[in-house]
C-alpha cells in the first residue's frame, strides 16, 4: 500500500539529545513555541517529539500513566497542535525503556490506543530490554529466533498503530541490529535507525555518516534509513562541524529532528537548521540518499540525485589539518558529470564554476555543498 506518512523525511525536534531524561511538560511547550518563533515551523520543522522519560506505572487496568513531569499529556498534545505542529511520543517493546521506564510488552495494542486518544502522530519504538526480557529468555543461543521474536514485536507495535486508524509514523530504533532496511518497510516502519547512538562529537557523527554508504538503496518515500537525531547546537561541535553534520544529513534524506535546546539557540545554529536550500535537498520529492561515490585522502565525495534532473555535491574534508593534507582535485568524471558547470554554493549562495580536475581547499571538517541544475 502506498505510504500515508513521511513522504518525504520527517523534520522536527526531539527531546532526548539535550535534555534526556530531565525533559518536562514545559520543556516541551517551549520548544514548541520556539520552533514557531524561530522560523523552524516555516522551515518544516513539524513534529515535536517527547523521547524516553514521560512514562508513570500502569494501573490495574492495565493503562499506563504519565509521571509527574508530565501532569497531561493529551492537554500538552492540544497545545502542540494548536501551534499547527505534530507531537510524537516514545516507548518500546520489553518490559522497560532504555532509561528503565515502562514499556509496552503485553500491552501494545492498548497503548497505541491510548496514543491516538492523545492525538500522538509519531512513535519511537526503542528496543532496550526486550533484549533480556524476551529475545535471550525465550530463544537463549538461537540468534536467528531472537531476530524472529524482533520482527514480530515491531510488527505488533505496527498493526496496533495501523489499528487505531490514525496517521502516525512509526520510527524503529534497534540500532541497526538485523538490517532493519531490509524488512522494517514491510511492517509498516516509516524510518530505522541504522546503528547505536550519536554523540555531539565529530568522531561519533562521522563515524554514523560512514556507516550509512551503501544503504541509499533501502530509502524512499514512506521509509527512510535513520542516522539519528541531530546534534546540532549541542555540545562542544564547532561551526564548520555543525554545518557538516547538517549538510550531510540532508544528503542522506535522513529525519532532520533537531535536539539541540530551542529557547537558548544561538543565531549561527539557527542559521544552519533554517538553511532552506539544504533542507530542500532532504525533502526533495523522488526522496534518493545520497552515496559515496569515492574518497580521496581523507576527503569523501558525495552526489544526491534530486526531481527535475538536479544533483548536490557535498566536498568534506574529514582530516584534522587546517586544510586537507593533499591538493585535492575534484573529478567531475568520476561523479559522471561533464565540466565545466555551474553550480551554486548552497552555505554562501554564491555561483562557481566547476570544472574537472579542478584544485579545492576545504578547511578541516568543513564541507563544500553544490547544487548543479543537471547531474545525470
Ligand atoms: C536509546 C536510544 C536513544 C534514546 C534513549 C532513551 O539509547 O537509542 O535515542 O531514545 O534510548 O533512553
Amino acid at each position: 500500500p502506498a505510504p500515508t506518512v513521511a513522504l518525504t523525511p520527517p523534520m522536527g525536534w526531539n527531546s532526548w539529545n539535550y535534555f534526556a531524561g530531565k525533559v518536562t511538560d514545559k520543556d516541551i511547550r517551549d520548544s514548541a513555541d520556539q520552533i514557531v518563533a524561530s522560523g523552524m515551523k516555516d522551515a518544516g520543522y513539524i513534529y515535536v517529539n517527547i523521547d524516553d522519560t514521560w512514562e508513570g506505572k500502569r494501573d490495574e487496568n492495565g493503562v499506563l500513566h504519565t509521571n509527574e513531569k508530565f501532569p497531561d499529556m493529551k492537554a500538552l498534545a492540544d497545545y502542540v497542535h494548536s501551534k499547527g505542529l505534530k507531537i510524537g511520543i516514545y516507548s518500546g517493546p520489553g518490559t522497560k525503556t532504555c532509561a528503565g521506564y515502562e514499556g509496552s510488552l503485553g500491552h501494545e495494542e492498548q497503548d497505541a490506543k491510548m496514543y491516538a486518544e492523545w492525538g500522538i502522530d509519531y512513535l519511537k519504538y526503542d528496543l532496550c530490554s526486550f533484549i533480556p526480557d524476551v529475545m535471550h529468555k525465550q530463544a537463549p543461543n538461537d540468534e536467528a529466533a531472537q531476530m524472529r521474536l524482533m520482527h514480530a514485536a515491531y510488527e505488533k507495535m505496527g498493526k496496533a498503530l495501523k489499528a487505531t486508524g490514525r496517521p502516525i509514523v512509526f520510527s524503529l530504533c534497534q540500532y541497526g541490529w538485523d538490517s532493519p532496511w531490509e524488512w522494517a518497510p514491510a511492517l509498516g516502519g516509516n524510518s530505522w535507525r541504522t546503528t547505536g547512538d550519536i554523540e555531539a562529537k565529530w568522531d561519533s557523527m562521522y563515524t554514523i555518516l560512514s556507516q550509512q554508504a551503501g544503504l541509499e538503496k533501502y530509502a524512499g518515500p514512506g521509509h527512510w534509513n535513520d542516522p539519528d537525531m541531530l546534534e546540532v547546537g549541542n555540545g562542544k561541535l564547532s561551526l564548520a562541524e555543525n554545518r557538516t553534520h547538517f549538510t550531510m544529513w540532508a544528503m542522506l534524506s535522513a529525519p532532520l529532528l533537531a535536539g539541540n535546546d530551542l529557547p537558548h539557540m544561538k543565531p549561527e545554529i539557527k542559521d544552519i537548521l533554517t538553511n532552506k536550500e539544504v533542507i530542500a535537498l532532504d525533502q526533495d520529492k523522488l526522496g534518493r540518499q545520497a552515496s559515496r561515490v569515492y574518497s580521496d585522502g581523507e576527503v569523501d565525495v558525495w552526489l544526491k540525485h534530486l526531481s527535475g534532473g538536479a544533483g548536490a555535491i557535498a566536498i568534506l574534508n574529514a582530516g584534522s589539518d587546517r586544510v586537507s593534507t593533499h591538493p585535492f582535485h575534484l573529478s567531475l568524471t568520476r561523479l559522471g558529470l561533464h565540466g565545466p558547470m555551474h553550480a551554486k554554493n548552497l552555505w554562501t549562495g554564491e555561483d562557481v564554476e566547476i570544472r574537472d580536475d579542478m584544485p579545492i581547499e576545504i578547511k578541516s571538517h568543513d564541507v563544500l555543498l553544490l547544487k548543479v541544475a543537471a547531474a545525470k
